[in-house]
């Protein structure tokens, strides 16, 4: 395939705020004119929403690999059905959520190998990484006011399982340092919004 269009990903913590930047990034985007596609992972597809519903709502215990199959497996029919084809034909594709989110929760944070995941990544992703990242890096307390009173599944765990996915996040960022930006996401919306397109222009 021949990928023609960017490929980003908003990353961090559940309640950092990447649903609200990648809108805005999307807004901007569109005003310059680029054909833009927003979409999530887990649950971009008819199929993916199926297992989205299963890993943030289902009511007792889920094997740790059964978790991380179970975004492989979204991510699969997500990359196929959806990223690849928008990206063939030019455009740019943001993404809530990708290998990342893999790597800091089912990595660092369940204790996967974390060289075993990209490894299965890389099967079902057809090697395909995002060209930008960002990982927009909140506080585990002030993550938690944003998110109030209504968790989902992970949102459930506790403190320090949110720690040790914050940590995961900024060491990716420090692995992986031309492809993954790290924005300061304790700052007012406007702010972090500014910050994410200072790096998007440069890209650009
Ligand atoms: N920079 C910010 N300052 C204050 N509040 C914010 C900021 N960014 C987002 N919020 C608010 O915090 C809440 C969570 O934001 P958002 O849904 O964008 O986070 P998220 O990272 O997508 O969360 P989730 O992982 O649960 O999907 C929303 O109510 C949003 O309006
Ligand atoms: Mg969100």
């Amino acid at each position: 395939m021949i990928k023609k269009g960017l490929f980003i990903t908003f990353e961090g913590a559940d309640g950092s705020g990447k649903s609200t930047q990648l809108k805005m990034a999307a807004d901007y985007f569109k005003a310059k004119g680029f054909d833009v596609v927003c979409t999530r992972d887990p649950g971009g597809t008819a199929l993916g929403s199926k297992i989205r519903e299963i890993l943030l709502h289902h009511d007792g215990k889920i094997a740790t690999y059964c978790e991380l199959f179970l975004y492989l497996a979204d991510r699969a029919q997500h990359i196929e059905e959806k990223i690849l084809p928008a990206l063939e034909e030019g455009k740019t594709v943001l993404c809530d959520r990708y290998v990342d989110s893999t790597l800091a929760y089912q990595g660092y944070a369940r204790g996967l190998d974390k060289e075993q995941i990209m490894k299965l990544n890389d099967i079902v992703a057809k090697s395909l990484m995002p060209d930008i990242t960002f990982v927009f890096d909140v506080s585990t307390e002030i993550a938690e006011k944003r998110i109030g009173k209504t968790k989902d599944r992970l949102e459930s765990e506790a403190a320090d399982f949110h720690r040790a996915v914050r940590s995961g996040f900024l060491n990716l960022a420090q692995e992986y340092p031309d492809r993954i930006k790290v924005i300061d996401a304790s700052q007012d919306i406007n702010k972090v919004h500014y910050d994410t397109k200072e790096i998007l222009d440069n890209y650009l």
